[in-house]
This record gives structure tokens, sequence and C-alpha cells, in this order.
């Protein structure tokens, strides 16, 4: 028996019981006649003391030979401590050690193991597994473990069934390019892993299953960020004979109960939002309404005057930042350079200071009077002592820049606090989304979503003005799951196909197996999935994904630790029918 307690259990109460324990060396204190050593697992730490009256002089010496991370076992007896550390739940004990076994022994780690440690990011990936041994990445991935587990009672006890589906499949467009995977036994064919379970659960609707969830791997050839990695984790759901309205209340309900259980927050029932008023109001689809700075559009009242940036823009808006009269010229200037850098591309930006004594200020009086400014405090809900910032041009672009500065100015201001939940459903996404480069239109959610009710006539003749039954779960900010109801109907999804541009026998060839299911009686059905990954990291107070996943890829996508992607050598690529393929 390795160990009869943990290194996290041992409390004042033990007393006088022998133990067995193992675990790694965190730390070594010799004093010479007695030595302390601080032994981790993924419990805690327990104090061992050796000293030279009590312990045998053979187990003294090497207690005192231990390296940091060496694995030991030891023996002895409970005992209260001389002076207690009430920091740690078994701060109130020591063991008195009677025997030591080095059961492996260890070189010196690359990075300290504490919660503060001195690895810079890439060390610690190369070493993960260390990095695991640290209390902030171990506790999130137990945290992970505890959100999964949640998410899973709470989806069986509805009757949902988990059900298993293929990662090697033929490529399904969900707007990201594919990982692949060459067939040795095809030549010259390749799987592609799954952008999502997508058609596979629609298929599991026509086959009957009826309420479906999978927390499954999803594969995703695309630029990385923060919130986005190239393998990442959906709890992917689908049910039959829904309208959106039941797909609603259902995961409104699954993410109520995890905020309950795993958080302890009670929230109301979700607000919801028309997509258009997002844009409008925060200038992005996935609003944080944890604060208010919503954006104030001033076409009405600041164009035609003599102010020639403003008279020739599409869009001129601008939000009230709280308190940001107290910004100093030089700190107001700076954020403008922020707007300007290249990441955000804003060409400038006016801004008007809301004096105490309810005059203006601003970097354009040339142009505007007392009651013009007025009018912008009142279009943006400015109040005495803030500053009103102003981004004008095209419209898709001045919003993407005026949210980035809201978001930018809300974290400074300290206004997205981690630990206030504010969710929000956004509904009714455009269909299709119209594509400069390719000039043409692309499914905005996928190409199985389907239009609103009565809205299948405008796709001949407006296809950018439908509207999808589409909707997006946001939380605190971030999109932590998309859905949509489906498209249940062979024509209907050969309309969309259409439209996206595919030919008829371009269709057949790639989505013949979901339109002939389509002719066996499929079920109306919707579905969405959440990004676990993002959700455990909201849900633990954080936006970054990585330290959530116990082997994450780094910037470029790449496993630091096991130094893939890597060549393969030329026996294999023959074998695979590509070294061939790669010279012709
Ligand atoms: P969607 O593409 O919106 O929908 O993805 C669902 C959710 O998955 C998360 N997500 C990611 N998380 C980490 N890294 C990534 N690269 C990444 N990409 C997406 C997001 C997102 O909201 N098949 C549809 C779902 C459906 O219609 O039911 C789908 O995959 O949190």
């Amino acid at each position: 028996m390795y160990r009869s307690h943990t290194c996290g259990e041992l409390k004042a109460t033990h007393t006088n019981t022998e133990v067995t324990l193992s675990g790694w060396v965190q730390g070594v204190r010799d004093k010479g006649f007695m030595v302390y050593v601080d032994l981790r697992d993924r419990y805690g730490i327990t104090q061992l003391y050796f000293d030279e009256e009590q312990t045998a002089a053979a187990i003294l010496e090497r207690a005192q030979k231990l390296g940091r991370e060496f694995v030991i076992q030891v023996k002895g007896k409970v005992q209260e401590r001389a002076s207690k550390n009430p920091n740690i739940p078994t701060g109130e004990v020591e063991v008195l050690v009677t025997e030591l076994t080095v059961l492996n022994s260890s070189i010196v780690p690359p990075f300290t193991i504490e919660d503060k440690t001195d690895g810079g990011d890439d060390l610690r990936m190369k070493y993960r597994y260390l990095d695991i041994r640290r209390n902030p990445v171990k506790e999130s991935l137990i945290f992970r473990h505890k959100v999964a587990q949640a998410v899973r009672n709470y989806l069986s006890n509805q009757d949902f069934i988990e059900v298993e589906t293929p990662y090697l499949i033929k490529s399904t467009p969900e707007g990201a390019r594919d990982f692949v995977v060459p067939s040795r036994m095809n030549e010259g064919q390749f799987y592609a892993l799954p952008q999502s379970p997508q058609t596979f659960k629609q298929l599991l609707m026509v086959g009957g299953m009826d309420k479906y969830f999978q927390i499954v791997k999803c594969f995703r050839d695309e630029d990385l960020r923060a919130d986005r990695q190239p393998e990442f984790t959906q709890i992917d759901c689908e049910m039959a004979f829904v309208e959106q309205e039941d797909i609603l209340n259902t995961f409104e309900g699954l993410t109520r109960h995890l905020l309950k259980e795993i958080n302890g927050v009670e929230v109301d029932k979700f607000p919801r939002m028309l997509y258009d008023d997002a844009m409008r109001l925060y200038g992005n689809d996935k609003p944080d309404i944890r604060f208010g700075m919503e954006f104030g559009e001033l076409n009405a009242v600041a164009q035609h005057k003599d102010f020639n940036v403003f008279n020739s823009a599409e869009l001129v808006v601008g939000i009230a930042v709280p308190g940001g009269n107290a910004y100093t010229r030089k700190e107001i200037d700076k954020l403008i350079d922020w707007v300007k850098r290249p990441q955000v591309g804003a060409l400038g930006m006016v801004y008007c200071r809301c004096n105490d004594d309810g005059t203006f200020k601003s970097s354009v009086d040339k142009f505007y009077d007392q009651n013009d400014l007025e009018k912008w405090a009142e279009v943006t809900g400015a109040k005495a002592g803030d500053l009103i910032c102003v981004l004008s041009g095209e419209t898709n672009k001045v919003r993407a820049q005026l949210s980035a500065l809201r978001m930018e100015l809300a974290e400074r201001l300290g206004l997205r606090k981690p630990d206030e939940f504010a969710p929000l459903w956004v509904m009714d996404f455009p269909l299709l989304e119209w594509d400069e480069d390719t000039e043409r239109y692309h499914a905005m959610h996928h190409p199985f979503t389907s239009p609103k009710p009565g809205q299948l006539e405008l796709l001949d003749t407006k296809p950018g003005e439908v509207k999808a039954n589409a909707y997006d779960l946001v939380l605190n900010g971030n999109e932590i799951g998309g859905g949509s109801i489906r498209i249940h109907d062979k024509s209907t999804q050969a309309i969309m196909l259409k439209l996206l541009g595919f030919s008829e026998e371009e269709a057949r060839a790639q989505f013949g197996f979901l339109m002939n299911a389509f002719e066996y009686g499929a079920p109306p059905h919707g579905g969405i999935a959440f990004g676990l990954d993002r959700l455990v990291a909201i849900l633990g107070g954080q936006e970054t994904i990585r330290d959530f996943i116990a082997f994450p890829k780094n910037n470029s996508g790449r496993d630091v630790m096991i130094d893939a992607p890597a060549p393969i050598d030329d026996e294999q690529l023959t074998e695979l029918s590509l070294k061939l393929n790669l010279k012709s």
C-alpha cells in the first residue's frame, strides 16, 4: 500500500495515528539536527518531521539528501506541530517519520512548482506535466471536470443521451478550414476532422434519438486567439420536435444550473437582444452587458455642420466614459493613439469633456457650440464628469472600433468584474453574410440553419436581409454557445445550398447523405453547441482558455511539449501516397 491517507487530509484529530503517505518533495528545510520536508500530492501539503533524537540516523541522512520533486513514501506517526500554520488545512499537524523510501529521484525542475512560478509561458508549456503540479493549473483542470460532470448529470436527468460521433469524416463547412487526414487504404483521399458533429447530430434526429448531447472534441484550422484553440471541446446538443423557444428554455436551464452549482450564483431569466440591436448599441454580436456605455448614434446631431470628417461618414457614433473628464490631455492623447493602433484601425477620435458645471469642451469646438454638444451628451447618455469619445466612418468598421474601445475602457475602469455574471441571448442573426473576397454569400452560422418563418420568399430577392432562426448565448462578452433551428426538408436545403454557390452536383456530392436522410421523415429539429473551454474559463473568472486545457497548443498551433506538428518520414509519406502527389 503506497498510502493510507492523502497529503491533504491529516488534522489534529489524527494525532497519534500511524500513517503512510506518498508524494512529491515540495521543499526541504535542513536545520542540521532536525529536518522538515513538505510533501505534496494532488490533495495538499503535509509537513514531515525528522530529528536526531527520534529518527534513525540513516533516515535523517536520507531526508537531508532529498531534492525538490523527488517522489517518496513515508511511514510515521501524526503529531501536533510546535508552530501551527493556519493557512493550510493540514497546518496543525506533522508526521514524525520512521520510514522513508525514495520511489524516484528528480532532476532540478526548470521552474519553481509554486502558485506564482518563475517559469515563462513557453517553458511551462514545454514541461506542462510539471506545470500541472502547480495549484492554479491543477485547480483549473479539477474545475473543468466539475463543470463537465455537472453538464452530464443535468442533461442525463433531462433524458438527453450521449452519443459518440466519428472523428474521421468528410469535411463539413462551418466557416473554418479543415484539418485533413490522408487515408492509406484509399489512395489520394482524405478524411477531415470534424469542425463540429453538426450533420451527425442532425442524422441522429432523423434516427429518432430525440435528445442528444456529446462532450466532444472539434477541430478547426483557424488563427488562434486567447479564446480559440485548434482543437477544442463542445457540449454539442440537438433536440427533435422543438421550436426555438424550447431550445432557449432548455439551455438557459442548463446554464442557470451551472451558475448555481458551480458558482453559487442565481440569475434571473436571461435577457434577449436582437442581433441588429446588439450591433447598434454595442457594435458587437456578443456584448458584455455587465456595464452600460451603450453607443449613441450621432449622425442626426453631428452632421451637416462644417466638420467634413463627420459629414462624409456613414456613421458617427460615441460612448460616454464614466468619470472620463478626469483624464488629462496626455491620457486622452494616449487613448487616441490606442484607437489608431493597426489592431483597432481608427483614423482618429473626437472627444468632448462634460464639465462639472454643465459646460462642454470638445476637440472640435470650432464646429460645434454648447447646444450641439449638449445633444451629443443626451444621445450618448453622458453626465457631468464624463468624457464622450466619438468615432466615425464606415458603419461596420466604426462599430468594431468603438466596441474595442468600449471593452478596453471598461477593463481599465474595472467594470468587467469576473465574479459577476451577465448572460444574454442574441437572436435573429442574419442567415447570410456577404464575403467581399469571394464575392458571394456565406452562411453566417452554417448551411443547415433555417430562415425565420415567412422569410423564405426573401431568399431570392433580398438574401442579405433574411434573418435566421439562430441564436448565440453570450456570457460576459464572450460567445459561449451558438445554435439554430435547422432546415429539415430537402427542397429548402437545396435552395440554401444553391444560394451558397453549390452547383447541384456539388451539393449532392457534399451533402447528398443529409438530403437523402431528409427524404425519410426528418423531424423538425434544432440545437446548440457550447464551447466547453470558454464556458469553463468564464465560470472560473477568466477569458484565456489555455489554462483550462491540460495540453493546449501555443499561438502558432504547436504543441511544444511533444513538438507537433512534425515532418513524417519518407516511408510513411509513400505509404499514404503523399510523396508522389507532392512531387507531381
Ligand atoms: P459554433 O461554430 O458557433 O457552432 O461553435 C459553438 C461554440 O464553440 C466554441 N468555439 C470555440 N472554442 C474554442 N476554440 C475554438 N476555435 C472555437 N470555435 C468555436 C464557441 C462557440 O459558441 N455546429 C454548430 C452548433 C449548432 O448549430 O448547434 C457550431 O459548431 O463557444
